[in-house]
Order: C-alpha cells, then sequence, then structure tokens
C-alpha cells in the first residue's frame, strides 16, 4: 500500500476540496430522507399524501443520497491512500464510524421501501430518535479528521 503515498500530488488539494464538498451533499442527504420519513409515517398508506411522499424521498434517495455517498467514499479511499492513512489512530476511529454511517444509510433505504409498501413500523418517538443518527457522526467525524485527537 505503501506506493500509493503521496499519488494525487498537485491534485491533492482539490480532492481534498471535493470530498468535503461531497461530504456535505452526503450528510444533507442523511440530514432530508429521515425527515421526510417522520411526516411519511403519519400519513394513510395508499393516500395521495403517500405517494407524493415515496415520490419524493425516491428521488432524494437516487439523486442525492446514493451517489454522494459512493462519490464521498472514492474520495476518502483516495485521501487515505496518499496519506498512509491506514496506520493512523485517527483514522481506525473514522473508519469504523463511516462504516456504521454507511450501515445506518442501508437501514434508511430499507426503511423507506417498508413505508412505500405501507407498513408503519416504528413510533414516531424512535423514528425521531433515528434522527439523530448522522448529528452524531458528524461531530465525532469532524472531530477526529480536524483535531486528531490520536
Ligand atoms: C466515506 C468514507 C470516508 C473516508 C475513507 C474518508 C477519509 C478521509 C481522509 C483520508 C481525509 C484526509 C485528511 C487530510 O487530508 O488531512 C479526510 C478528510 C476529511 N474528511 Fe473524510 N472520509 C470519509 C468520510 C467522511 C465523512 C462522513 C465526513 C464528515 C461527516 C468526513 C469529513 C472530512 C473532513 C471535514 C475532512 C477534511 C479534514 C482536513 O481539512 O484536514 N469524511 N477524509
Amino acid at each position: 500500500m505503501s506506493e500509493w503515498i503521496g499519488f494525487l500530488g498537485a491534485g491533492y488539494p482539490w480532492v481534498k476540496a471535493a470530498h468535503v464538498i461531497f461530504i456535505i451533499f452526503w450528510i444533507a442527504g442523511l440530514f432530508i430522507v429521515p425527515r421526510y420519513y417522520v411526516h411519511h409515517h403519519a400519513t394513510t398508506p395508499g393516500s395521495a399524501e403517500d405517494r407524493a411522499w415515496i415520490e419524493r424521498e425516491d428521488r432524494a434517495r437516487t439523486i442525492i443520497l446514493t451517489p454522494a455517498m459512493l462519490i464521498s467514499w472514492a474520495l476518502g479511499l483516495s485521501l487515505a491512500f496518499h496519506l498512509g492513512a491506514f496506520a493512523e489512530g485517527w483514522f481506525h476511529a473514522k473508519f469504523l464510524l463511516v462504516i456504521l454511517l454507511t450501515g445506518y444509510q442501508g437501514w434508511v433505504s430499507a426503511f423507506g421501501k417498508k413505508l412505500a409498501r405501507g407498513e408503519r413500523p416504528l413510533e414516531g418517538r424512535s423514528l425521531r430518535i433515528m434522527n439523530e443518527v448522522p448529528g452524531i457522526f458528524t461531530v465525532l467525524i469532524v472531530i477526529l479528521v480536524i483535531v486528531r485527537p490520536f
């Protein structure tokens, strides 16, 4: 892996800027889609409102969430190889958190499919708690990358 160190050359700050830009899109998507679910969850299956939320959620997932997540991963991994970050403590912790955040996105997609099938699987309160997950991860990840406490 060490032969990759520095491979981005003068492109490094551009890749880092692009990483932060796509992270903003990704996290924006992770804030908005579960928030849509809080409203969607309260609708009657089969109603016009239900169908409108299904459509909105589908668009947000396919236009924002999935592409922003994949591009963020590609750019983040390029930065990690460029820096040789796999040997560093802060990166191990960040890597674990981004894997968990990607898993959360899997839950978001699966939950959207359930709502679209007319299921209402969670209490409104549990759904609000699930809404806090991306915010908490953002705080922890940004501290890890900027402060690098270890
Ligand atoms: C998807 C997998 C991800 C990988 C593999 C990854 C990896 C990296 C790496 C290696 C750096 C380089 C640090 C440097 O150049 O000094 C970086 C920078 C950064 N990452 Fe990520 N990252 C990922 C996701 C995220 C997420 C989810 C967030 C925020 C919630 C985030 C926020 C940042 C920020 C703010 C920086 C800039 C830090 C600086 O200016 O030094 N990253 N990332």
